[in-house]
């Protein structure tokens, strides 16, 4: 059987080192604040901020939190951005996406302050990522990155292949992973002959967004098989886009869903948040 690369057990690990460098930063007399802005009422928006602002409860980090109504302007929003911008007390800035559909979101995230961008979105950030220069991270690429470092996973040399070109994981994904020395590959929903190109690859980066669309057939044998998907079945259990029982007798690593790359992403926002304090100093 595969390794099962364990993101929960990862994920607390990295919440845990992070815990002692906020207090050995309060010790310094520097503390850590968060603005989440939430636009609207989604329930799964709502959810992930919730655990956002208990992650840093827990970790020690201060959080701002503002639940904005749905009708809330452009203007209205990009100006609270404007003022967190400014607020030397604060050092991450976080609009929850989407954002209602009568708000620009990429004027949204032009908007914040590259030095406040934890949620490394902005095209500042992602700018510095692809020339190799210190800037923020897209959170769940860069938890990716953190799995298969913590479970031994050599990356350099490897053939590396991402399905997905997003913006917040495929192509962040993509250029961390050659950051890292790999030869990168990036499919997406219109690249012939999918599994051919996912056959070769040594470690398989799945974010397509189709419940359990990989099967064994994409797979090449003793690959690694990293899982980005999460969707709820028809009987309400979650699943990936990878077909874990299918997958896992065939790879030599697989992470699990739920529990394997979800629990990474806000670990990542709680790093970026605690380096966003050395930027903000
Ligand atoms: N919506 C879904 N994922 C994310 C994320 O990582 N950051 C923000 N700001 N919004 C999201």
């Amino acid at each position: 059987m595969p390794q099962i690369i364990d993101g929960k057990l990862i994920s607390t690990q990295i919440k845990e080192e992070l815990k002692e460098k906020v207090a050995a930063l309060k010790a310094e007399g520097t503390s850590i604040c968060l603005a989440v802005i939430q636009v609207g009422n989604d329930p799964a928006s709502s959810v992930y901020v919730n655990n956002k602002k208990k992650a840093c409860a827990y970790i020690g980090i201060e959080s701002l939190s503002y639940e904005l109504p749905e009708d809330t302007t452009q203007e209205e929003l990009l100006s609270l951005i404007g003022e967190l911008n400014d607020r030397k007390d604060v050092n991450g800035i976080l609009v929850q996406l989407p954002v209602p559909k009568h708000i620009d979101e990429d004027a949204i995230i032009k908007a914040i302050d590259p030095k406040k961008d934890v949620d490394g979105f902005h095209p500042q950030s992602v700018g510095t990522l692809c020339i190799g220069q210190p800037g923020f991270v897209s959170c769940t690429p860069a938890g990716i990155i953190q799995l298969l470092k913590r479970s031994g996973i050599e990356i350099a040399g490897k053939e590396c292949v991402v399905i997905g070109r997003s913006n917040i994981v495929g192509k962040p994904m993509a250029l961390l992973l050659l950051r890292e020395n790999g030869t990168v590959t990036v499919a997406h929903s219109r690249t012939k002959d999918l599994k051919e190109v996912t056959k070769r690859a040594d470690i398989l980066v799945v974010a397509v967004g189709k419940p359990k669309m990989i099967t064994r057939e994409y797979v090449k044998e003793g690959a690694v098989v990293i899982d980005v998907g999460i969707h709820r079945n028809e009987a309400n259990k979650l699943c990936g886009d990878v077909d874990y029982d299918d997958v896992a007798p065939v790879c030599s690593a697989i992470t699990p869903v739920p529990g394997g790359v979800g629990p990474m992403t806000i670990a990542m926002l709680m790093h970026n948040c605690v380096e966003s304090a050395a930027l903000n100093r």
